[in-house]
């Protein structure tokens, strides 16, 4: 199967009458004169689910926010483009060739839920994709596209749990990127914090904010969340149908997905399958398959859900099939190990990526979490001893208790599985056998330049306080930026 281009397409669109050229407006028209929900029912029936990691069904969470609209303050669509997961590039690169189509997505999504704001969220260090989306929103707008509708791109933090949906939510609102309790439609405005000083259930933190419930009893505006990827594949299925829609792909995950693939192949690169392609199909196609004289070893889907060895490398690109084999498609990032690579090494990268980032409102996500990324690196270097490993398994096991948010559970699926489907790595360190080896560095992507993905090389000096200095504090972040609201930039 070739590589597709349903929301990549080939060159860059240049401007909004390219755009419409090539089809562009067809979801927006077809929106407008269909009854909200009819439009809701479209997507539902199209199956599309949410790009942006958990493959939640879109359709079912527009009409939840939909049903769940406040009274009193109208609802915002937020579309994630913070682009954090390690590997992976796909939604800037959506937003460079065609930001039109994220736009008329989220101008759909905003019919289908009765919001009068939408917020792109992407990071300030995005500096292209901020000044194209800018210039197709400005672009739009004078064209009449946005009647009614307030468009705005914010330019969040660098840090991973800005993507988490919660987590932006909070940001948007002027604190920091601490992922909040359940429920995640909820848009945390100053209401929501007031009324938890107001019955004594908080300071003014988000990690305070537990009891924004649906409805509308504390009167904030429901948010929709949705993936660059999940809203661009809107219009299609507007203006084509679910049917057309469903012809591609699974069953289960209709469609295509943006993969990209770095680590060691012959190139990085990003594109476009049919779902359902196999893994090893989807390598070989956006990343040229292993390095000359290397075989692959295992594939690790961002640092989400566990690493895929070789011997399942023909398990197909789809939600179901990689949960049926343990792991998980995530945000469509492969970052690929060959015979070369020291698993000992990444899961050390790993640890270190996800402790780090991990904001310390659970105590064990970050206490355990550093604990086990000092116990593997220390693995890598080669300098702990055997009975360690029996410590790291410990550790594994508790690093995601009582997790608010999910990131506790990855360092738990993605280590765990290291650890138990390539043992011997870990073994042939403590015994001597294998050289010693720093942690692997693992964090988020800056650049595809031509075939070479560029890393976030600055993360290395991250200190477990999110901040740059040379000694970290030892105060986690959510006790650090115990203030009301963040500063631009969160390192200040
Ligand atoms: C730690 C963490 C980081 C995340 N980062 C992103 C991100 O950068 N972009 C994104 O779209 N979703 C990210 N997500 C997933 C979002 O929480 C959420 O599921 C998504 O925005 C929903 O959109 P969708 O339904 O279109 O996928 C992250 C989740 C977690 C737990
Ligand atoms: S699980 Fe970790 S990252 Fe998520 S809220 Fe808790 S401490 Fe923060």
């Amino acid at each position: 199967m070739p590589l597709v281009h349903r929301v990549l397409p080939p060159q860059p669109i240049e401007s909004l009458e390219e755009y419409v050229k090539a089809r562009g407006g067809r979801g927006i028209d077809a929106a407008g004169h269909e009854d909200v929900a009819a439009l809701i029912a479209v997507v539902e029936a199209s199956g599309l689910r949410g790009r942006g990691g958990a493959g939640f069904p879109t359709g079912r969470k527009w009409r939840t926010v939909r049903e769940n609209a406040s009274d009193v303050l109208a609802t915002t669509v937020v579309v994630n483009g913070a682009e954090g997961e390690p590997g992976t590039f796909k939604d800037r690169t959506i937003m460079r060739l065609d930001p039109y189509a994220v736009v008329e997505g989220a101008l759909i999504a905003a019919r289908a839920v009765g919001a009068r704001s939408i917020v792109f969220g992407l990071k300030r260090s995005f500096v292209p994709e901020i000044s194209r989306m800018r210039a197709a929103i400005a672009e739009m707008q004078r064209e009449g596209w946005a009647e009614g509708i307030d468009l705005s791109v914010f330019e969040g933090p660098d840090e991973y749990l800005y993507g988490e949906e919660t987590a932006l939510l909070e940001t948007l609102d002027g604190r920091y990127p601490f992922p909040r309790i359940a429920p995640p439609f909820r848009r945390g405005v100053t209401e929501l914090v007031e009324h938890a000083n107001d019955v004594g259930t908080g300071s003014g933190l988000s990690a305070h904010v537990e009891m924004a419930v649906p409805g509308g009893e504390t009167g904030a505006p429901p948010a929709l969340v949705d993936n660059v990827e999940t809203m661009a594949n809107v219009p299609r299925i507007v203006s084509r149908g679910a049917d057309w829609f469903r012809t591609e792909g699974t069953a289960e995950s209709p469609g295509t997905i943006v993969c990209t693939v770095t680590g060691s192949t012959r190139r990085a690169g990003v594109g476009e399958v049919l779902m359902g392609t196999p893994l090893r199909e989807v390598i070989d196609l956006i990343g040229g398959g292993p390095r000359r004289g290397h075989r692959v070893k295992a594939v690790m889907p961002g640092v989400s859900s566990a690493v895929i060895p070789e011997h399942l490398l023909d398990t197909p690109v789809s939600y179901e099939a990689l949960a049926a084999i343990g792991s998980g498609l995530g945000a469509g990032s492969l970052i690929v190990f060959d015979d070369s690579d020291d698993l000992a090494a990444i899961a050390a990268g790993v640890s270190r990526f996800l402790a780090i980032e991990s904001c310390g409102q659970c105590t064990p996500c970050k206490r355990d979490g550093l604990a086990l990324a000092d116990l593997l690196g220390r693995v890598s270097r080669s300098e702990a001893p055997a009975h360690k490993l029996i410590q790291i398994r410990d550790l594994v096991n508790t690093v995601s208790d009582g997790a608010r948010c999910y990131l506790g559970l990855q360092h738990e699926a993605v280590v765990g599985s290291i650890l138990t489907g390539f043992g011997d790595e870990f073994q042939a360190h403590v015994d001597g056998s294998a050289p010693s080896v720093e942690p692997a560095l693992i964090t988020e992507l800056v650049d595809l330049e031509g075939d070479e993905a560029v890393f976030n090389e600055r993360h290395r000096s991250k200190q477990p306080d999110w901040t740059y200095n040379a000694e970290d504090s030892g105060k986690w972040p959510a006790e650090r930026l115990d203030e009301h609201r963040a500063p631009q930039r969160l390192e200040d």
